[in-house]
């Protein structure tokens, strides 16, 4: 199974090329699964076709949904958000606001990756096209792990604790709700799940990122940055897309200064992403919606390539030795030395850029090790780690 996951910011074009990209897979025969993770829904619009948070069929080969949190909640995060709720009322919370609280950070994102793990595993769909929120927003996606982590490590264990005192206290007065078997139980398997998830995100050979942009100045920006966070992360983004571009022969006056200046970002595009395939798309006189005018915007894109087929497979995260070094490679576009922070904790690496923190959790033969140096190669961070200290701790005993 393959999964391509589209991004950029506002209003660049991300449904309209995921539902031409999802079409185009289905009609080259691919049995296909196009699925909206963002709130503000438009797949439905886009295709034409009434859509919910159940799979619908939209024609041979392609279904498609829209991920649906009120739905997700009452059955999926039943028993968490049932505690929850549960646990902040017997604080004195009113019951909606507790309600509100339950939602906890990245579910919605999170409920889609728990579709497509489910999908991997019965091999339900040879592509999975998932069309996102805006770049701000989707950049929650690159926060899986840590917020992975957090479900499977402190809720769990804030839990199990509770019920160890609650057990504990028994025959005492305690308010507090007790959390279920089966509530312990959801969260076991969902830490098990979002394990499993994380491997098929950074897997490239399954999933690939596929930015969208259009040729302005601020566009490109955010999507550089966005790029950078992807990569650390250990996403790998294949390609990207430049949306309503001009003709070049469009003989129009008034268009003149718009087409000389997109060919000049078209310039900065391609120079700042490459060796990224970058593909590309034309302004169309009327608005991108239905059947035949994705079928049109997916030819556009693709020519003779193959939607479903990974361009490219380099892993943005890497750890290999080199002389007496350990080094963890990150690939880190766009970015100077002087904005990367490196910390080092028990078995962990924090790898600080901007407004972003990845706890990157080390090998164990990285454990005993420390960071001894830092340097940039061909947009790549490497992190040299070595043993150090041994000979004083050797001379010491
Ligand atoms: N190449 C194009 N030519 C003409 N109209 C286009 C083109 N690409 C997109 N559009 C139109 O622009 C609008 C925004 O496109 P779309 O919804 O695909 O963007 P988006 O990135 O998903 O937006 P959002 O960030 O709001 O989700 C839609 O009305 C769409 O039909
Ligand atoms: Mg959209």
């Amino acid at each position: 199974m393959r999964i391509l996951i589209y991004t950029g910011k506002g209003g660049v074009g991300k449904t309209s090329v995921a539902a031409a990209t999802a079409l185009r897979a289905a009609r080259m025969g691919y049995r296909t699964m196009l699925m909206s993770t963002d709130a503000a829904h438009s797949v439905s619009d886009s295709l034409e076709v009434p859509l919910s948070g159940k799979i619908t069929r939209v024609e041979e080969n392609l279904d498609a949904m829209e991920v649906d949190m009120l739905h997700e909640l009452e059955t999926r995060w039943k028993e968490v958000q049932g505690y929850i709720t549960n646990f902040m009322m017997s604080q004195g919370l009113d019951g909606i606001t507790s309600k509100e609280m339950a939602v906890l950070p990245g579910m919605e994102l999170m409920s889609a990756l728990f579709y497509v793990e489910d999908f991997y595993k019965r091999d339900a769909y040879d592509l999975v096209v998932m069309d996102t929120a805006p770049t701000g927003e989707t950049l929650r996606l690159l926060s899986f792990p840590e917020v992975s982590e957090w479900y499977s490590e402190k809720l769990y264990k804030m839990v199990k604790n509770m019920l160890k005192i609650a057990r504990m206290t028994v025959g005492r007065v305690v308010d507090t709700p007790l959390p279920s078997e089966d509530l312990l139980r959801d969260l076991e398997d969902m830490a098990a799940r979002m394990r499993r998830v994380q491997a098929i995100l950074t897997d490239p050979k399954i999933t690939s990122i596929r930015l969208v942009v259009n040729p302005e100045k601020m566009v490109i920006n955010e999507t550089k940055r966005a790029f950078t966070y992807f990569c650390l992360y250990g996403l790998t983004v294949d390609g990207l897309v430049v949306n309503r571009l001009y003709p070049e022969d469009s003989n129009n006056g008034c268009f003149k200064e718009k087409i000389e200046e997109q060919r000049k970002y078209m310039q900065v595009i391609k120079e700042s992403f490459s060796p990224l395939q970058v593909m590309t798309s034309y302004q169309q006189p009327v608005e991108l919606v239905g059947i035949k005018s994705l079928e049109k915007l997916g030819d556009m894109v693709f020519g003779d390539l193959d939607p479903t087929v990974p361009l490219s497979l380099d892993k943005p995260l890497e750890i290999f030795s080199e002389d007496e070094f350990d080094i963890v490679s990150i690939k880190l576009p766009f970015t100077m030395k002087e904005q990367v922070n490196l910390f080092k904790t028990a078995d962990s690496l924090l790898v600080e850029v901007g407004h972003y923190r990845r706890s990157l959790t080390l090998p164990v033969t990285l454990v005993n090790k420390e960071p001894v140096k830092a340097e940039f190669k061909e947009g790549r961070l490497l992190i040299g780690f070595k043993e150090v200290g041994k000979d004083d701790r050797s001379r010491a005993s």
